[in-house]
């Protein structure tokens, strides 16, 4: 056995426990206010049990790359239903939201390129421009100004990309696309949105931000995972035709990699069905629904605060760190998964709960989580 290589790993793994930072797997027995599947489609029967009707006829798995026989028709059909219902000339479909990132950053982009990202964007999304050739420079969150400065700087000569989210999975904030855009077209730059935490939860039907205006413009691109709202897996790309087939020719994270059991884009064509017919209404709920547990908890919580927002990502900002962990241990012991978030995913001394509300909560839950949450403040800073 290397010997010297395991001692390496065992000393690194000592320190994350030392740090506190120590991470392991388990299955979360209670009420889950972690996961993202806002609309509760991930445990919805009707869709299971067509999908599963489906299944009898598709095979198990795709068997191979996109680009051999693994594209059967569940794949093509997504696609094509997924560029209708964003209004947008084409669709590619990715295994995952952080493969379809590492596919637009570093196919898209050339050596004489620029990149601007949102400092709060996704580690997806950094990988991808780590690993991409282009020049790379972070702007400050959500902050127009500070993106305009930096445009102003530098090179022109390549082309520019602009990398933001129009849903931000920590604090729950929205982007400013409308004034990004505006943005772009002044510097003539490529707009890249990661719609992850709003598809299926803001826009017509819930399509997303860009939908509403932008869907339409080829300097517009947008990511949506499926993962999420969509209660399944894996992700598109939405553009147009030109972008779409330059990344089924280049893109190494499309390319070589086995696509996903036929399956999954079959049980996707039902999500989209379902919301172009409930989309818009179950967008309300959903809204209704976070604004009022929002409200409850700002009613009810002494020195724990909770952000504005219209999302169903709800912070409860704790601040130590220790007193995070602690609050979502004790929440566990009363029935209730809601994960701490610290440094480095949220910033030094805003160490949070992050409570992610579904349509899947019955009332009841959603009003016993409430409580618990009160009585646990009291317990953590008394
Ligand atoms: C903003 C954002 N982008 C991309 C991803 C990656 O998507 P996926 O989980 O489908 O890989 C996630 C979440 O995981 C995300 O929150």
């Amino acid at each position: 056995m290397p010997d010297r290589f395991y001692e390496r790993l065992e000393r690194e793994l000592r320190t994350i426990e030392a740090l506190d930072k120590f991470r392991s797997l388990q299955v979360y027995p209670g009420i889950d206010f972690g996961s993202n599947d806002y609309l509760g489609f991930a445990v919805d029967a009707e869709l299971r049990a067509r999908t599963l009707e489906r299944a009898q006829v598709l095979p198990n798995s795709a068997s191979s790359s996109r680009l051999l026989p693994g594209y059967h028709a569940p794949h093509r059909v997504a696609e094509e239903r997924f560029a209708a219902f964003m209004g947008t000339e084409a669709a590619l479909f990715f295994n995952s939201g952080y493969d379809a990132n590492m596919a637009l950053l570093t196919t898209l982009p050339n050596r004489h390129d620029r990149v601007f990202y949102d400092e709060r964007c996704h580690a997806s999304i950094y990988d991808g421009v780590r690993a991409g050739p282009a020049t790379s420079e972070r702007f400050k969150h959500s902050s127009p100004e500070a993106l305009r400065d930096l445009l102003n700087t530098g090179s022109r000569e390549g082309a520019c990309f602009i990398v933001l989210e129009s849903v931000y999975s920590m604090d729950g904030d929205i982007a400013p696309i409308a004034e990004f855009h505006e943005i772009a077209k002044a510097f003539d730059a490529m707009l890249i949105v990661d719609e992850a935490h709003a598809t299926g939860v803001l826009g017509n039907r819930g399509a997303g931000l860009v939908s509403e205006t932008l869907s339409r413009d080829a300097s517009v691109i947008s990511m949506h995972t499926c993962g999420k709202a969509l209660g399944a897996a894996g992700a598109f790309v939405a553009a147009n035709r030109t972008v779409v087939q330059y990344l089924i020719n280049k893109a190494r994270p499309f390319i070589f990699t086995t696509a996903s059991p036929p399956i999954i884009p079959a049980l996707i064509v039902n999500v989209l069905e379902r919301l172009s017919s409930e989309g818009t209404s179950l967008v309300e709920t959903l809204k209704d629904r976070s604004r009022d547990v929002r409200e409850s908890l700002k009613r009810s919580l002494k020195r724990w605060s909770v952000p504005h927002g219209i999302t169903p990502i709800v912070p409860i900002i704790i601040g130590p760190a220790g007193e995070a962990m602690r609050a979502s241990e004790l929440l566990r012991e009363r029935g209730f998964e809601i994960p701490a978030v610290r440094p480095p995913s949220v910033p030094e001394g805003t160490s949070r709960l992050r409570m992610n509300i579904s349509l899947r909560h019955s009332e009841q839950e959603l009003k016993s989580a409430i409580r618990a949450i009160s009585e646990v403040e009291e317990e953590v800073v008394g």
